[in-house]
């Protein structure tokens, strides 16, 4: 049986005070949708606090784009998972493409950061896809296998319940060229049994796989049905309350 999708708006940095805040209030009142998904939103690091205030008392989590691994130091511009987890914020993004291209974080300082979310106790979303090049030359597979066991390497499968994973393959990213549901499903089998292979197959059941790259209104629905579909992360079509409300299910993923 399907549970309530996870749907992450990712707002990467946009909005200003103002906007997050109205936007989480007028949120914490669609009481029926909020039954049905589980909704966590990620602001920039300054609007956490005020995110984690506004949303208090309602089902909606906040949480950051990114964490450094270390807990505290002298890395100037760096945030750590504690001062997340102080500000109000209970997950984190990992890893997301963009940190990977423009700011060159590798698998291995990734792995590091998800092991410093799980020591502080914020949950970490494990992002990964593969470019387009590496798609076109048959590489999709190996590239997301990488990513998985070098990206979770040394978790141990008692934390592997608080984790959740988000395929994005970088060419739909913002792009406005979504994967097909079929190639979603396809992946994100595919992740499931790596996962599987490292932690045992009911293990890897539980954790939620969700998708991310040109997520809309118009198509977060066949998504969202696909069996290994257990959640969306979405860019764009997040920062708009009305568009991000036409994203959230509304139905019975069973029926
Ligand atoms: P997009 O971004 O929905 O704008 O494609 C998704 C993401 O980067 O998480």
């Amino acid at each position: 049986m399907k549970r309530e999708p996870y749907i992450v708006a990712n707002w990467k940095m946009h909005k200003n005070y103002e906007e997050v805040v109205s936007f989480i209030e007028n949120l914490r009142r669609e009481e029926a949708l909020l039954a049905r998904n589980s909704v966590l939103i990620a602001p920039a690091f300054p609007y956490i606090y005020p995110a984690a205030k506004a949303a208090r008392g309602s089902p909606i989590l906040i949480g950051s784009q990114n964490i450094n691994d270390k807990m505290e130091g002298a890395y100037t511009g760096e945030v750590s998972a504690l001062m997340v987890r102080e500000c109000g914020g209970s997950f984190t993004l990992i890893g997301h493409s963009e940190r990977r291209h423009f700011f060159h974080e590798d698998n291995h300082w990734i792995n590091r950061k998800v092991h410093a979310a799980f020591r502080i106790g914020i949950r970490p979303i494990l992002c990964l896809g593969e470019t387009l090049k590496e798609r076109e030359s048959g590489n999709t597979e190996n590239v997301l296998k990488k990513q998985l066991l070098e990206g979770l390497e040394g978790v141990e499968e008692d934390k592997a319940g608080y984790l959740l994973i988000a395929y994005e393959p970088f060419w739909a990213i913002g792009s406005g060229k979504s994967a097909t549901a079929d190639q979603v499903e396809q992946m994100h089998s595919y992740c499931r049994m790596v996962l599987g292979e490292l932690w045992g197959k009911e293990v890897a059941k539980k954790i939620p796989i969700l998708y991310g790259g040109s997520v809309n209104a118009g198509n977060a629905k066949a998504l969202l049905i696909e069996k290994n579909v257990d959640g969306l992360l979405v860019g764009g079509a997040s920062l708009s309350l009305d568009s991000f409300k036409k994203i959230l299910y509304d139905g019975d993923l069973n029926s």
